[in-house]
């Protein structure tokens, strides 16, 4: 995690993004550091990385790369006003012992690559190359789901899956094309499937150990879905966040072990 300690919203590359709104810098550090000690009482391990000065939104660190086994891939972003956190990102990997990749193409790590058991669902369509994905699959050794996004309130993968276990997700079908909602559905026939109101709070924006899932607390009824299969919702505002166009997953760089 990075912490928001340089967050604004200074330019807008996304729909939730809006100059004119005021962000609460101290509103936003004490909301991120809610995430954190949830995920500590949780019994997670959290590494910092340091944030750099000028850089804004750095605090959403799912975008840093791809960390898996022992292969670090650092990202390659779509928007100039980001490019300089591939090197923040990429120093933080090599100082964990990591010898970070990078791909020829624009990928946004975490934002648009999600690891389900042993294998990769991609976005693509807003920020990730669709001819990145191959050079993803190369580099992680994984085979690589390619899904185009279409609506641009939903430009990260991250946005529109969640992913609950090694075999379960929920995801938001309107985002996605009719031929991906086509490959999620054969993929995973038994996905829940939620509704608008939770899509539009970010709900799917969540990090799960496979129980527990840290999801925004304003999306009540995909929490609901969660407790009727099993798992356990744990719900945190990140609201300040939400100006930005982030939420629990996109402030979260998972490391796969
Ligand atoms: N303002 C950031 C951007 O537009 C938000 C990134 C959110 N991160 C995510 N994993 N979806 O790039």
């Amino acid at each position: 995690m990075t912490p928001p300690t340089h967050y604004a919203v200074e330019y807008a590359i996304n729909p939730w993004m809006d100059t004119s709104t005021p962000v609460d810098v101290r509103v936003a550090h004490a909301q991120w550091e809610n995430l954190r000690q949830t995920y500590l009482a949780l019994g997670h391990r959290v590494d910092l990385v340091e944030p750099v000065p000028g850089l804004p939104d750095m605090v959403y660190a799912a975008n840093g790369g791809f960390v898996a086994h022992d292969i670090a891939l650092v990202a390659r972003f779509r928007f100039p006003e980001r490019a300089g956190e591939s090197r923040a990102y990429a120093d933080w990997m090599s100082s964990m012992g990591y010898q970070p990749i990078s791909t020829r193409h624009i990928n946004e790590g975490q934002g648009d690559l999600l690891m389900v058991g042993e294998m990769v669902l991609a976005g693509y369509g807003f920020r990730t190359d669709v001819r990145a994905h191959p050079e993803i699959s190369a580099a992680l050794r994984m085979p690589v789901v390619s899904l185009e996004l279409i609506d641009p309130r939903f430009y990260h993968l991250d946005t529109a899956v969640a992913v609950l276990d090694d075999r379960t997700i929920a995801y938001y079908p309107p985002a996605f094309t009719e031929a991906a909602q086509q490959q999620l559905h054969a993929l995973f026939p038994d996905a829940i499937v939620v509704g608008s109101a939770d899509a539009y709070v970010l709900g799917l924006n969540v990090v799960s150990d496979g129980l527990h899932v840290v999801l925004p607390s304003a999306a009540t009824g995909f929490a609901a879905q969660l407790r009727e299969l099993g798992f356990e919702p744990v719900g945190v505002d990140l609201s300040e966040l939400l100006k930005g166009g982030g939420s629990v997953k996109c402030c979260t760089l998972e490391v796969f072990t």
